[in-house]
């Protein structure tokens, strides 16, 4: 089968798909592997070390999307201003997509509607469950582990003070107060970064698990007032709170708030909007010049005043709304999906031919269409079909 990785054109991306190294690791599985002319570039990666690798370089990516059986994507497809088209028209019938699709995102439907009417068959990253075999395919924790740290430095850099204590001629300037709402993947990569730049941590989640990790990377915690038994649902995730438990939390990290430089801000349930656990009210009461960042904003944000990929100055405090932030830090952020990309075509396939077994409890939860039919269960309960 043949491979393609094409360049990604959404504005400021600068992640592939692929490294030279993982493209000579499919050519040993036996796949043919295209690579579209300059596509690693903002990551550091040359032609020549795709070509090295076995790769063909291919200069008009139609004729890359033609000729693969197989395409590789960083994003969902998107319209292609040098072409004229759409990514998905120039795909056809029988073809696989692996991409992060989210197809139950209502932006994203009319999209997943002409897959499954071209007959694509599309294989959504962000449907990867996390269970201990798919760890190594998991592209979502990787880039949550990605936004994570980049999120911290992000922080950091727009803070008046620094962030950790500095004893100079003139005195000692105590360290910055860091609060990470929602402890899971990024929200524990954002306190190891935190603490290593020398900040006094704290954190708060609704999870005892997630709590009990803060505090193993040294967080302070902060109580939100919501039992486990309302917190914790099925397989260990946490629930969606209803307005009565998130008026609890807000009034139990009021307080806390007041005294922090950063908030950074990664609570979410999956599939649901992002809790709102900051108001206006409570963004007021912060000190001048502190700082939120809110990585939650693709589900809504954590913070009421955020807004999506924007930088704002609101009563004195910059809040970041900023969006995709693992194309901020590129190479290690290709390195890592296109590791995890590699090892689940790896898992898919059998000697160089892609299968599909619904039956799978991997496969079934990133197939978004198949045979001309869309069967993702949230982008199908998002478009009111079940
Ligand atoms: P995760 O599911 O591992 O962690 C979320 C945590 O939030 C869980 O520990 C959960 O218990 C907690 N939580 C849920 N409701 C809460 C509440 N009411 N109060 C406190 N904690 C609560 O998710 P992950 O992978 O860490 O992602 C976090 C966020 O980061 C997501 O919104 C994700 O979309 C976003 N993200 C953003 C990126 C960007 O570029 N902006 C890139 C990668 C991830």
């Amino acid at each position: 089968m043949i491979i393609g990785i094409p360049k990604e054109i959404m504005y400021g991306e600068g992640r592939v798909s692929a490294t030279p190294e993982t493209v000579a690791k499919f050519r040993a599985d036996g796949f043919k592997v295209l690579v579209e002319k300059g596509a690693g570039l903002l990551s550091f990666h040359k032609d020549e070390d795709y070509a090295k690798a076995g790769a063909e370089i291919v200069e008009d990516v139609a004729k890359l999307y033609e000729q693969a059986d197989i395409i590789l994507k960083v994003k969902e497809p998107q319209f292609n201003a040098e072409k004229n088209l759409h990514e998905i028209d120039m795909m056809h019938e029988g073809q696989y997509l692996i991409t992060f699709i989210h197809p139950a995102s209502p932006v994203n439907h009319e999209m997943v509607r002409k897959m499954a009417e071209k007959g694509i068959i599309g294989l959504t990253l962000d449907g990867i469950p996390r269970i201990s075999r798919a760890q190594s395919m998991d592209a979502l924790t990787s880039m949550s582990t990605c936004a994570g740290y980049k999120g911290m430095l992000i922080a950091a850099n727009d803070l008046p003070v620094f962030m950790p204590s500095i004893f100079c001629a003139v005195g000692m300037i105590k360290p910055c107060n860091v609060l990470v709402l929602g402890t899971g993947v990024a929200g524990l990569q954002a306190i190891a970064t935190a603490k290593r730049l020398g900040a006094v941590v704290y954190a708060a989640d609704i999870r005892p698990d997630a709590v009990e990790q803060a505090k193993s990377l040294g967080a302070k915690i902060v109580e939100t007032g919501v039992p486990a038994n309302v917190a914790v649902g099925e397989g260990g995730y946490a629930n969606a709170l209803s307005d009565e438990w998130l008026e609890i939390e807000r009034e139990n990290l009021k307080e806390t708030i007041k005294q922090m430089d950063i908030v950074f801000c990664s609570a979410l349930v999956p599939s649901r909007l992002a809790p709102v656990l900051i108001t206006e009210e409570m963004v007021k009461s912060m000190k001048s010049g502190s700082v939120i960042v809110d990585i939650s904003i693709d589900q809504g944000g954590n913070c009421e005043l955020t807004k999506p990929g924007e930088k704002t100055v609101v009563h004195d405090v910059t809040i970041e709304g900023i969006k995709n932030i693992p194309g901020l830090i590129p190479t290690s952020s290709t390195w890592m999906f296109a590791n995890n990309v590699y090892n689940l075509v790896k898992y898919l396939s059998k000697n160089g031919e892609l299968l599909i077994d619904e039956s799978d409890e991997i496969v079934s939860g990133m197939l978004t269409t198949i045979n001309g039919k869309i069967v993702h269960k949230g982008a199908l309960e998002a478009m009111g079909l079940i």
